[in-house]
């Protein structure tokens, strides 16, 4: 990997340090809570990326400067701050469309992935809700209108936030949902995917990356028979953005949700990417100002979209944040990225498979899975696990991970989940795995 300095003090490729070529040292000194301990002056090995990322001074720094330097309500006001927010705020959403290969227009800024899922959810419920009373809708709205009979399919590796949304769906319109299943491997089943995607489905939402499982699901076929059928194809990608290159146009997607906060950047920020024209004929979401063209008393027009999907004084700083993270990515190279968190996943299942009364439940090998890995601990509760890793300073996340049916598929009721990002090294893991065997005799299970 050859050296690459960065005149803006960001992280640089400087010396092989791994086998990537990946200097591990010099990012974790871009990650000040890295330098923290816990439990009584241990070393913090933070494994819970999947639920939240630590973030790098960078995009501290941005939020930081925007409040102290810009700060003001974009897209209203005509003084300088407002001017200079408003092109902070757009000037983010250009740079992180372009992380992922979008257009800017097309990316639309909400609350957290949740959000956006639930803005994706909703187009359905509202447009259905409008067209039952004959209420103006956009042009193209009518495959957001769903009746009884039409089917909604996800996938039994869902996260709550692309399950829920869609059961309320199917509760207000009638609509079914149905789902794939997932192999004993943890593999999504796409062996009956011409039978459960089918003339009636109008949607079909899939996680790319399961939180729990760490599966990467091929998203090919599944976009193809979403087209086939003339289904919306909707993605959840929130764990695998920060984790992959990600191209919007290679996913065959036609919405793809995500967060800012796992990717490095702020709380409090989501993105929502859809097909142009697939935004243009969706009904609004949350109403209010600045998603507006004309208001009266009676009745009002919506703005195009982004702006549609964007009621009330947008998050800037977080923008400004999350366009730091994104920055701060590319420069690492999310190739680079890519491959580091590969090579430490393949360490982690291979020296988690060393271990006895150890399963792991997921796939067992780097094959389309990403560095996400959740265990049982024969004879010890998965919270009793997470209680003795973390007073070893090592911090997982624990219980059903918002993906409650997926622990049910594999008949446990909680698993434990070491969560692996760009910061981590085999010492995270090799403290890990120490951990887990302290756990085993803390419990007379070793
Ligand atoms: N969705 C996040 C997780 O899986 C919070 O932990």
């Amino acid at each position: 990997m050859s050296t690459s300095a960065s005149a803006t003090g960001g992280p640089t490729v400087s010396s092989p340090a791994s086998s990537t070529g990946f200097d591990l040292d010099r990012v974790r000194a871009d990650f000040p809570i890295l330098r923290r301990t816990v439990r009584g002056g241990k070393r913090l090995v933070y494994l819970d990326s999947a639920a939240t990322s630590q973030k790098p001074v960078e995009v501290l720094d941005a939020e930081r400067a925007f409040y102290e330097v810009s700060n003001a309500a974009v897209h209203r006001g005509a003084h300088q701050l407002a001017e200079e927010a408003t092109e902070a705020y757009e000037q983010a959403r250009r740079r992180i469309a372009g992380f992922v290969g979008a257009a800017a227009g097309d990316l639309i800024f909400t609350k957290n992935a949740t959000e956006a899922l639930n803005l994706a959810a909703y187009s359905f419920t509202n447009a259905t809700a409008k067209s039952a009373v004959g209420a103006d809708l956009p042009d193209g709205a009518e495959r957001f209108v769903l009746k009884p009979g039409d089917e909604i399919v996800v996938t039994e590796m869902e996260h709550h936030a692309n399950l829920v949304p869609w059961q309320e769906v199917c509760v207000k319109t009638g609509a079914r949902l149905r789902w794939l299943g997932i192999t004993d491997d943890g593999r999504l089943d796409l062996s009956r995917l011409g039978e459960i995607v089918n003339e009636r489905t109008k949607v079909l939402a899939v996680v790319h990356q399961s939180n729990l499982l760490g599966t990467i699901n091929p998203l090919k076929p599944l976009a193809e028979r979403a087209r086939e059928v003339g289904a919306l194809f909707v993605v959840d990608a929130c764990q695998s953005v920060p984790h992959v290159p990600v191209d919007v146009a290679d996913t065959g997607a036609d919405l793809i949700a995500w967060s800012g906060h796992k990717m490095l950047g702020p709380m409090g920020i989501g993105c929502l990417w859809g097909r142009a024209e697939v935004l243009a004929a969706m009904p609004p979401f949350i109403t209010g100002g600045s998603m507006i063209k004309v208001v009266r008393m009676e009745s009002s027009t919506y703005a195009d979209p982004p702006q549609r999907f964007e009621a009330g004084v947008p998050m800037a700083a977080q923008a400004v944040g999350l366009a730091a993270a994104v920055e701060y990515l590319e420069r690492l190279g999310m190739d680079v990225v890519a491959a580091h968190e590969r090579e430490l996943t393949g360490y982690l299942l291979n020296r988690m498979r060393e271990l006895s009364g150890v399963a792991i439940i997921g796939p067992e090998t780097t094959v389309d899975r990403g560095g996400t890995v959740s265990f049982v601990i024969d004879g010890v509760h998965a919270h009793d696990v997470g209680q003795v890793l973390d007073d070893r300073g090592v911090a997982v996340r624990v219980g059903h991970h918002c993906a409650w049916p997926t622990c049910e598929r594999f008949g446990v009721r909680a698993t434990a989940r070491a969560s692996l990002a760009v910061y981590n090294g085999r010492d995270d893991v090799d403290a890990l795995i120490d951990a887990i065997g302290d756990t085993q005799r803390f419990f007379g299970t070793r």
